[in-house]
């Protein structure tokens, strides 16, 4: 089975590309490597023992990918391709929906010329914006989001569900990550975000090895336990095996939505406690003012990917 993947260089796509070389999928990949390095598929293959096709390309090339697809056969494709830094969006809302929700329909529309209809969306759970209540399932309503990362993703959502209403032998699935962490066991692939990390887990990792003096703790005056945010961490091995399921059940599937978190939250004083627990290393850190955009409390139901996809997370 041959698999298109897009943004297969990324932290996520080439956790992805392992999953799928070890179960002896073919993969494609696609990457402009605009946040990424072709290093990142030369461990995939050091990892796996076999070879990935890669073309450096941008999935808003449509001449380009009439040709790839005019070549090959592909069962479905896997789009992870997309930018995804939040604060970056705010000052440069068309490159990010260029990029992203233009970068999508040009893919859509190949595919749709080439009779590929079958497809895996890397969403996040950035879509349900502030949600009333938890834990978030695939029925709580979407709301408005923060930032035109969190609309470029809403946006493709309405794109692919109105796509597949308009013809049904598309075969849909959005997958609504929560917050993924971590890295292959080999240590050979990772997260490795240029300048300074938005995100907690690569902050925490670079005061770790000195690279940074402290964390800032964004507000501890949320209504949570501690005060501090809560989040649903995914680790991204987990995540990528959510795809092996989502690629057996997607056939006649019509458009499906699944989240992929773990189903419980925890407050980033939890994260800094522990990591500090398992590897000794204390991690300084200043409690600052609350980040723009934030919300208090973010966990997934990952109930319905269990009993629809036969996946839940392995690692805690
Ligand atoms: P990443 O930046 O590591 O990977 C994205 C890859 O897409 C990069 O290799 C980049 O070079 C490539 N890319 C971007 N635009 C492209 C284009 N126009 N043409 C070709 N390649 C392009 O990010 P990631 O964390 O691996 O995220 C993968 C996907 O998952 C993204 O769509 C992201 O929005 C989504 N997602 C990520 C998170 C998270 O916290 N990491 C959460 C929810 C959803
Ligand atoms: N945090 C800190 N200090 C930091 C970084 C983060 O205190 O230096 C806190 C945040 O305030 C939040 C928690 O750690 O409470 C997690 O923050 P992240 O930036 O790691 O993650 P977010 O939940 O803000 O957002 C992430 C992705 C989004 C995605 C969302 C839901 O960055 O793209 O998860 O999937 F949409």
């Amino acid at each position: 089975m041959r698999i298109l993947l897009t943004g297969g260089a990324g932290c996520i796509g080439s956790h992805i590309a392992v999953e799928l070389l070890e179960h002896n999928m073919e993969v494609c990949v696609i990457d402009n490597l605009c946040n990424s390095s072709a290093k990142s598929l030369q461990r995939v293959e050091e990892i796996t023992g076999k070879k990935i096709e890669f073309h450096n390309m941008d999935i808003r090339d449509e001449k380009h990918l009439r040709q790839l697809f005019q070549e090959n056969n592909f069962y479905a494709c896997i789009h992870c391709a997309g930018l995804k830094a939040v604060g970056d969006s705010v000052n440069k809302p068309l490159q990010y929906y260029d990029n992203n929700v233009c970068g999508t329909v040009a893919l859509l529309r190949t595919m749709q010329k080439y009779n590929c209809r079958k497809i895996i969306f890397s969403s996040s759970a950035t879509v349900y914006g502030a949600a009333d209540k938890m834990p978030i399932t695939e029925e709580t309503p979407k709301k408005e989001c923060t930032n035109p990362y969190g609309w470029s993703k809403s946006i493709t959502e309405q794109i692919l569900m109105d796509l597949q209403k308009a013809d049904n032998r598309w075969d849909i699935m959005l997958l609504r990550y929560f917050n993924p962490i971590g890295a292959h066991k080999s240590g050979q692939i990772g997260e490795n975000p240029n300048g300074i990390p938005n995100n907690l887990m690569p902050y925490i990792t670079q005061v770790a090895n000195g690279r940074r003096e402290f964390l800032n703790i964004f507000g501890n005056d949320y209504p949570t336990p501690d005060g501090t945010g809560i989040r649903d961490y995914i680790h991204v091995v987990d995540l990528a095996k959510g795809h092996l399921k989502a690629l057996e059940h997607i056939n006649n599937c019509g458009l499906k939505i699944y989240n992929i978190g773990t189903g419980k939250g925890y407050s980033v004083l939890d994260v800094v406690n522990t990591f500090t627990k398992v590897t000794g290393i204390e991690i300084p850190y200043k409690i600052v003012e609350r980040r723009a955009g934030d919300i208090a409390v973010c966990y997934a139901s990952a109930d319905k990917a269990k009993n629809e996809l036969g996946w839940n997370a392995q690692y805690t």
